[in-house]
């Protein structure tokens, strides 16, 4: 029986899902087999599961010139019916001059993943120019060096992008033990659907889960419910694709996050706990936009947004990258979300005098304690515990020995 969804529309109307049916995958591999290859990095292939299963609706395959250029330039993209949606980040496949040449001028070619199996077709290619300084320009507004996926991804990638319709032979699976916890979109509306959720609330993240976090995600379903809403859900959407090598690693992370609704930080009954397969570029208030943007995809309606939103500290000065303030004031004028209700929150820091996580209060400013990622790096590494109340016990052990392992590398 088909029940009709009370979930936010995805952009464009349908979730895109671009993995070909079972019945056809053996025909579309001989066919694939037939194509010239174009062979994928493993980022390369976290686009292709990001794009495969609809988080970028209504877009169906990497950027042809025309959608790099709208994304590029106005971070969105116009659908067929005219209307917009919001396309912060380009998502574009490179490739060097050596298949340029080996594709010439056929239409389709087959993708490779890094393991050397065929992962997919890309039909009615297009090929035109990478121009990378151009393109890191406009995302990161800088080319300073030192930007995680500018140096590990775009430097090395080939002066060309192929854009074209994609199609995905089998689902992506990472065989990493944590495939359960990757729900395409269309699984997580079916999840939501099932539990009867009358509101989902999306918390991006990158980091392991403080209580500084978790006051905005309780926060969050308190305001809900007084709204009126019954049964609000709470996405919590770890991103599980490129991370730069000071961030903690995902299975790490993921122990952390199991750890936060064991000790009832979460509380586990309301909460889907799911990894977002999208990489990082921390391009800040331009790149929140896509996080929000994939969220309305897997069915969100609101969308919870902090402080320095998909920031880092400047490569090569002493200051953030970006206004702090910026990514929440961004997301909420962003084109194409504007049926996106943007939760924005103050920054959180530890309060020395109630010793617990709370919003910070300017007017005694000097009783709050910011703790960064290389604080609790330094703390865990002279196995000094952090103050009481900043994270539950049970999330900090899986820190601790997180830490303590690389110290011994
Ligand atoms: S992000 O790259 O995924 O944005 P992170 O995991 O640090 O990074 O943050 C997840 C979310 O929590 C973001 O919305 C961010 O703005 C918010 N956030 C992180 N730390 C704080 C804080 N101390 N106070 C308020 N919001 C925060």
């Amino acid at each position: 029986s088909v029940i009709k969804s009370s979930l936010i529309e995805p952009d464009g109307g349908v979730v895109v899902d671009l993995v070909v049916p079972e019945s056809e995958r053996e025909l579309k591999t001989e066919e694939a087999e037939s194509m010239p290859r174009v062979n994928l990095t493993n980022i390369d292939l976290e686009w292709v599961q990001v794009i495969s299963e609809g988080w970028a609706s209504p877009l169906k395959g990497f950027m042809r010139e025309n959608e790099y250029l709208q994304s590029l330039h106005f971070n969105c993209l116009k659908t067929k019916d005219g209307s917009i949606v919001n396309m912060s980040l380009p998502i574009v496949l490179a490739i060097d001059d050596e298949t340029k040449e080996r594709i010439g001028s056929s239409t389709n070619v087959g993708l490779v993943g890094p393991g050397g199996d065929l992962i997919g077709i890309l039909r009615s290619i297009e090929i035109y120019k990478h121009n990378k300084e151009e393109r890191i320009a406009r995302t990161w507004g800088t080319t300073a060096p030192g930007l995680p996926y500018v140096d590990e991804v775009i430097t090395p990638a080939g002066n060309w992008l192929i854009g074209g319709d994609l199609e995905v032979l089998k689902p992506i699976k990472y065989n990493d033990g944590l495939d359960h916890y990757r729900l395409s979109p269309q699984q997580l509306r079916n999840e939501f659907d099932r539990r009867q959720a009358d509101a989902v609330f999306a918390f991006q993240l990158r980091n392991p889960v403080h209580n500084g976090h978790a006051l905005l995600m309780n926060d969050t379903r308190r305001r809900l419910l007084e709204m009126g809403f019954k049964n609000p859900i709470l996405l919590l959407h770890p991103l599980g694709g490129f991370t730069k090598a000071d961030d903690v690693p995902l299975d790490v992370r993921m122990e952390q996050h199991s750890k936060v609704l064991e000790d009832g930080v979460l509380d586990p009954k309301t909460t889907i706990v799911s990894i977002f397969p999208s990489p990082m570029h921390y391009a800040g208030p331009t790149e929140v936009q896509w996080h929000a943007k994939a969220r309305v995809n897997a069915g969100a309606n609101f969308y919870i947004v902090g402080r320095d939103p998909a920031g880092m500290g400047h490569p090569t000065e002493k200051r953030d990258l970006y206004d702090p303030d910026h990514g929440k004031k961004v997301l909420s004028m962003a084109p194409g979300l504007e049926k996106l209700n943007i939760l924005p929150f103050r920054v959180a820091a530890y309060d020395t005098v109630e010793k617990k996580m709370a919003f910070f209060n300017p007017s005694r400013a000097k009783e709050f304690l910011f703790i960064s990622g290389t604080k609790m790096r330094a703390y865990a590494k002279t196995g000094e515990n952090p103050p009481d109340g900043f994270m539950c016990p049970g999330g900090w052990k899986v820190l601790v020995n997180y830490y303590k392992n690389l110290q011994s590398e």
